[in-house]
């Protein structure tokens, strides 16, 4: 699904943060991503989701090589990707309701097909009563939630979730690694980002670590 090979990142003249990356994303996989604050998982998020391009290396991506694709094929590929970011990006003038939604309407969908889907969804993660209202009212977990299932309406054959429990207490951690569990068992090829031990020590998973710029992989 996803292959990177000797990749190396650096931001402008800084140092290299990511140093010869090699390992595959397998479809249906399910792994979690960890290693210190700093360790450059948020920036191996950006390269799997293509918003970042790397110093150097290989990146194939559903079997093309991201260096000759081209910044309009993106969107496309990207259609298949769904993505939690750290700091949520939801937009604040539309309500929960419809940031969840709008990954379906920038497809060009008719609400009326989507929206059982959407309340369905909303209800799942717990925001059943907080669909009408503007991000900037929700907690942190329910920002949290939202940000969750906006990645999930378009049932992305790939999730990136980038530290998905960081704002949510224990029991709704277990929810949500639960609904990404179910996720991958609906084929769902799952990475999370996170360096919540309590939540790894959860699932029998893939561990990808990050330490000081190079990755270790423990299947
Ligand atoms: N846009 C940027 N420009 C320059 N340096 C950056 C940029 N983004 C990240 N970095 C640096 O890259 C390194 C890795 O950052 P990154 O955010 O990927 O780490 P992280 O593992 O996600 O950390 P955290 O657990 O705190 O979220 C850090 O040293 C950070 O300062
Ligand atoms: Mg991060």
């Amino acid at each position: 699904m996803i292959r990177f090979e000797n990749v190396g990142l650096r931001y402008g003249m800084g140092p290299e943060i990511l140093r010869d990356l090699t390992f595959q994303i397998e479809p249906q996989s399910f792994q979690f991503l960890t290693g210190p604050s700093g360790a450059g998982k948020t920036s191996l998020i950006r390269l799997l989701f293509m918003s970042l391009r790397p110093t150097r290396g290989l990146i194939r991506v559903f079997d093309r090589d991201l260096s000759v694709i081209s910044k309009q094929e993106l969107p496309e590929l990207r259609r298949k990707i769904g993505v939690v970011f750290q700091d949520f990006r939801l937009l604040d003038h539309l309500t929960t309701y419809e940031n969840v939604a709008l990954p379906l309407r920038v497809l060009g969908k008719e609400e009326s097909d989507y929206r059982a889907d959407v309340i369905e969804l909303l209800k799942w993660v717990g925001l059943g009563d907080r669909m009408h209202v503007l991000p900037p009212v929700l907690s942190g977990g329910e920002k949290q939630r939202a940000a969750i299932a906006r990645a999930l309406i378009t049932r992305p054959d790939m999730l990136l979730a980038d530290e998905p429990t960081g704002n949510v207490d224990p029991p709704l951690a277990r929810r949500l690694l639960r609904l990404f569990i179910e996720l991958n068992k609906l084929g769902t090829s799952v990475v999370i980002a996170t360096h919540d031990i309590a939540l790894l020590e959860q699932v029998d998973a893939r561990r990808m670590v990050l330490a000081d710029g190079r990755l270790s992989i423990f299947d």
